[in-house]
């Protein structure tokens, strides 16, 4: 976990949940880039999903993490971006998988539905895991169309 490099993004529902996140994960990891939003006002979750699934993209970070009210919006627009795998991940059975199987390199969190204790369950759980590969990775290379 210490050697990773994370894109983390929100919008006004996720905002105070991502203040949260930014304080407890950047001493945990090599660095953490807070792209947006900067406060709980109103903004448009795909701006800020686009600028950290873009970063993911590009190979400058290794993982993204992105928070709004539901997860959905921003899980959405994350899977649009080629080489992109986001999962909506709501307990850290879940968030295990979406590493394990999917290999996922977003991970979405319903900002409105989760405690602030259940989202550092999640994510320490996500980034702690490690992907199976074998018969997953046929299946990975199979998602594009
Ligand atoms: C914002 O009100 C809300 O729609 C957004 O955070 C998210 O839940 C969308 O998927």
């Amino acid at each position: 976990m210490k050697n990773l490099k994370i894109a983390i993004g929100a919008d006004h529902a996720g905002y105070e949940m991502k203040s949260h996140v930014v304080e407890w994960l950047t001493p945990l990891v090599e660095e953490l880039k807070d792209l947006g939003t900067g406060s709980e006002a109103s903004v448009d979750y795909p701006d800020f999903a686009h600028a950290v699934a873009g970063e993911v993209e590009k190979g400058n970070y290794e993982i993204g993490i992105l928070i709004c009210g539901t997860g959905i919006g921003v899980d959405m627009t994350a899977n649009k971006h080629q080489g992109i795998r986001s999962a909506l991940c709501w307990n850290k059975e879940v968030s295990t998988l979406a590493k394990s199987h999917n290999n996922a390199n977003v991970i979405c969190l319903p900002g409105r539905f989760i405690s602030k204790e259940e989202s550092q369950e999640i994510l320490s759980a996500f980034l702690k895991t490690k992907f199976e590969g074998g018969r997953h990775s046929r299946r990975i290379d199979k998602i594009s169309c």
